[in-house]
């Protein structure tokens, strides 16, 4: 079959293992949500979708403690993983849990960066732990696994001996590199008697943990040197699990460059005989292809990219890249993103809803004529999911482009995800049999003329129009965005929410001089911790940018704004250009003019709620799938 991505779709071998492709499931600790709802075991349906989807092998999710009931799970795992040709691998993971004092194992005593209290191994700990982890190694033997992930990466145990943030032994296991490598390299060899000689070890590390004082990036390639032979494949990360400020470089976010560690797997691949997987922001397959091509990796490893469309290996490899749903690297996927308060993907909401949606739409019992007001993401969502199942679809806008809040929230540097999932829609539409109507404001009136059986509401969002004196000398945000031009040298933004916020980091990246005016105390208030964990960092580098918090803005003049802090002290800033950057406000009661047209009237997405692109698709669907 001709691909246009032949060193990605070609067979790769790791010692007795055969991968038909370069594909490879990153681990994903993910329960599906129906487990949680209702403890009934479905098997683990992620790792369906993404070994039906293409991928050459499936991380599973599985048996920590060997128990029967887990046992039982795992089988069902692995048979599920293995359908369609895929392998599974299992991730080994090397983390101390709390004694019955709170205290977690660690090379030495100390805190922990997340605060847990550490107490040292000894010696007889030590050797527990390998005979622990040699035990589940033969249970993985028996079970039928593949492949095994190790995981030295992040902060796991033997990351942990390696470097000397955790690792202030005085023995022969602390101290100089040697002695710092000595535990994990004793893990490998117990691992590697116990697997024999021809099972695939996969080695999972952090090139750096991105703390000060960690072990180097040349300390990680002397490690790996040291590892060849005990390991096969070693797999490229970064970052830590245990804090937010590491936690964003081992899921990179929107702030940090596509393919984030592909320069260390380079010298990797350069330096030792290891095959070498990258993983990190590897987005599409033109860029995985890039990476086998270049010699950077002998595979890649993706966790995003397969929940937003655990199909994309199959797509891309029958030429439907145009069909592959782009993940925008929000972080909502992920736990810690939220502490589980929005467990969902922003662009596929069959994410760990398996069990209730299912990969095609249900074909409506009756078709019926659904009318859309408005072509944001919310509305476009509902469009496509009714035309799917059969409905005659009318979707009208009154701009001359489909994609709403898109228009501004895609603009910039960082939104490059973005840009492509607003790409992928509009392909989508023109590939639909939507009745797209562009140009068109829509009134009760000409919507009661089209005679709906249901009205779906998408009428998105506006900028609030502050009461402050002085408003008419300032430009909104959103007219910057779209023409970054307006920004004169010194911005001050007044409002320090999403839209303020990053647009601030992109002025002051580009030069500008910004100071950003944010009345209650925290900026980037409804961004997820991780995303405002990372724009923090770069908003710590950036030198020309301030922000100043617990501050009201009292009064705009044309190079000039004077603010007030909660303490009654005041201060003029000078500004060549002043950017309203205060919220959006729902279309909502334009959109409750609709009511009483037909029976069947909901709102979806912002102008319902202001909320993120999550809730604009997840809603949309929903409504399309049940209309
Ligand atoms: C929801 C989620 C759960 C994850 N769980 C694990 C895990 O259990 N073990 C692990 O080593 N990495 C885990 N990771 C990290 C991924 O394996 C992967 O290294 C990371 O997401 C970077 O790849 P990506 O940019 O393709 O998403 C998780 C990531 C996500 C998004
Ligand atoms: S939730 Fe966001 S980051 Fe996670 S897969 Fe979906 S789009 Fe990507």
């Amino acid at each position: 079959m001709k691909t246009p991505y032949p060193h990605l779709f070609s067979p790769l071998q790791i010692r007795g293992l055969m991968l038909k492709n370069r594909i490879i499931a990153a681990p994903m600790g993910i329960i599906p949500s129906h487990k949680i709802i209702s403890s009934v075991n479905y098997g683990g349906m992620s790792a369906l979708d993404r070994s039906l989807g293409g991928c050459a092998m499936v991380h599973t999710g599985g048996m920590n403690h060997l128990d029967k009931y887990e046992l039982d799970t795992t089988v069902e795992d692995l048979s599920v993983a293995h359908q369609n040709g895929a392998r599974a691998a299992y991730e080994l993971e090397f983390f101390s849990l709390p004694d019955e004092e709170g205290f977690v194992r660690g090379p030495s005593a100390g805190i922990r960066f997340d605060g847990m209290k550490m107490k040292a191994f000894d010696r007889e700990q030590m050797d527990q732990l390998i005979a622990d982890q040699v035990r589940r190694v033969r249970g993985c033997l028996r079970l039928g696994y593949d492949a095994l992930t190790l995981h030295f990466g992040h902060d796991s145990l033997c990351g942990q001996f390696l470097s000397p943030v955790w690792n202030q032994r005085t023995d022969e296991y602390g101290g100089s590199l040697e002695n710092r490598m000595r535990f994990p390299l004793e893990v490998l060899r117990a691992i590697r008697a116990a697997a024999g000689p021809d099972f695939p070890l996969i080695l999972r590390i952090s090139r750096q943990l991105t703390v000060p004082e960690s072990y180097s990036e040349n300390e990680m390639a002397a490690f790996l040197k040291a590892a060849e032979g005990l390991v096969d494949m070693v797999n490229i990360s970064c970052g830590m699990d245990v804090v937010h400020a590491g936690n964003v470089h081992a899921v990179p976010t929107i702030f940090e460059p596509h393919c984030y560690n592909a320069e260390f797997a380079r010298r990797i691949k350069q330096e030792t005989s290891l095959q070498v997987c990258l993983v990190g922001a590897v987005m599409s397959p033109q860029e995985a292809e890039a990476v086998i091509a270049e010699g950077i990796a002998d595979a890649v490893m993706c966790g995003r990219s397969l929940i937003a469309d655990p199909y994309w290996p199959k797509k891309a490899l029958e030429g439907r890249d145009a069909d592959i749903v782009p993940c925008l690297r929000c972080m909502h996927c992920y736990h810690i993103a939220t502490e589980h308060w929005n467990i969902q993907c922003s662009v596929n909401p069959r994410f760990r809803r398996e069990n209730r949606v299912p990969l095609i739409p249900q074909p409506a019992a009756k078709r019926r004529r659904i009318v859309i007001v408005g072509g944001g993401p919310a509305g476009i969502q509902a469009a496509l999911t009714a035309d799917q199942r059969g409905h005659e679809v009318i979707l009208i806008e009154k701009q001359s482009r489909l994609g709403g809040a898109l228009k501004w929230a895609s603009a910039g540097p960082f939104k490059e995800d973005l840009r492509r999932y607003w790409d992928y829609l509009l392909h989508q539409v023109r590939d639909s049999t939507i009745d797209v109507r562009l140009n068109e404001t829509a009134t009760p009136e000409t919507v009661e003329n089209l005679k709906p059986d249901a009205l779906i509401l998408a009428l998105g969002a506006e900028p609030v129009q502050p009461r402050i004196e002085g408003a008419e000398h300032a430009v909104q945000a959103l007219a910057v965005i779209e023409n970054p031009k307006l920004a004169k040298r010194r911005c001050v933004i007044i409002g320090g929410g999403t839209i303020g916020c990053e647009l601030g980091l992109e002025l002051a990246e580009s030069g500008h001089e910004v100071t950003i005016v944010e009345v209650s105390q925290q900026i980037y208030a409804q961004a997820n911790h991780l995303t405002q964990t990372a724009l923090f960092q770069h908003f710590e580098r950036a030198e020309s940018l301030h922000t100043l918090t617990g501050c009201a803005c009292e009064q705009i003049g044309p190079d000039f704004v004077d603010v007030c802090d909660g303490s009654g002290q005041r201060q003029r800033l000078a500004a060549d250009t002043v950017i309203l950057a205060t919220g959006m406000k729902a279309r909502k009661s334009e959109a409750m003019a609709f009511y009483g047209i037909c029976p069947e009237t909901a709102m979806v997405g912002d102008c319902n709620r202001v909320a993120k692109i999550l809730e604009a698709t997840n809603e949309g669907y929903f409504l399309g799938a049940t209309v």
